[in-house]
């Protein structure tokens, strides 16, 4: 459940009552400290809560608000980064330092080396958002899928920071046009016009990869192949455990 202020505000209460409906077990927030009436009405139906942020100071004050876990999300990953620019690399120890609830890392994970290096860093575990869209399950036109497992490290940027909502994205042309914009600034109006989801739907629905924005991860520098979900996962955790075993040698 995102609880970042949106174009079109999300009712919270209808997406608890389907939750509670579907019993889901795990929801997890995002953005703004997630208040403590939601939080008690997810724990009194046994769902486990887990918040994501992108600073410790969040960290600690989602921990204070009670949930069960928190997500530390650093700025290479794809999505909504935020504005400190910490990597996962310094989030992750910092976090597990400082937090008594378990952790997890996110941003840039998509392999077993990377799984293998958050637990390293004191992670109890890791999210991971981009390694997925590149997955026969994943319902985008397999276009994009095909333009993503073709793109390198150097082809995301973050844009909408003039807007304090930067989201790292894949570097297409309808995201370097929404960079322009912000460079050159723009009326908001005709930047979020670009970013409302119709032309990414586009995208996603009819494989028109420069139409629209996606949020996209520098780990699609290293996913270069569709694979299956579980062949991604079982393959992350094999590779963990060979290079655990190969450095305990
Ligand atoms: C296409 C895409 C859409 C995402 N949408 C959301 C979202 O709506 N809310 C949210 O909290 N995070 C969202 N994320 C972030 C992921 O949940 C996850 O935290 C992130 O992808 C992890 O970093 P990684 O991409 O390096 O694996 C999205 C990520 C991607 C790639």
């Amino acid at each position: 459940m995102s609880l970042f202020p949106a174009l079109r505000p999300i009712d919270n209460d209808l997406y608890v009552e389907v939750i509670l409906q579907e019993d889901v077990p795990v929801v997890e927030t995002s953005g703004h400290r997630p208040p403590e009436d939601l939080l008690e009405l997810l724990k009194a139906a046994g769902v486990k809560t887990m918040h994501k942020c992108v600073s410790v100071r969040h960290a600690l004050s989602a921990q204070e608000a009670g949930v069960d876990a928190v997500t530390l999300f650093g700025s290479e990953g794809g999505g909504h980064i935020g504005e400190y620019g910490l990597s996962t690399m310094i989030l992750a120890p910092r976090a597990a330092d400082a937090l008594e609830v378990p952790i997890l890392a996110a941003g840039g994970i998509a392999d077993g080396r990377g799984l293998l290096a958050a637990l390293a860093l004191g992670a109890d575990g890791v999210t991971i958002g981009t390694r997925l869209l590149v997955t026969e399950e994943c319902p985008i036109h397999q276009n994009l899928k095909e333009a993503l497992a073709a793109a390198t490290e150097l082809d995301t940027l973050p844009i909408l920071g003039s807007l304090h909502n930067t989201l790292r994205a894949w570097k297409n042309p309808a995201a370097l046009k929404v960079a322009e914009l912000e460079s050159s600034q723009a009326d908001m109006r005709e930047i979020l016009a670009l970013v409302a989801g119709t032309e990414t739907k586009r995208m996603y629905q009819h494989g028109e990869v420069d139409a629209g924005v996606i949020a996209c991860s520098q780990s699609i520098g290293i996913i270069s192949e569709t694979k299956p979900v579980y062949a991604v996962i079982d393959g992350m955790v094999r590779e963990a455990a060979m290079i655990r075993d190969r450095l305990a040698a």
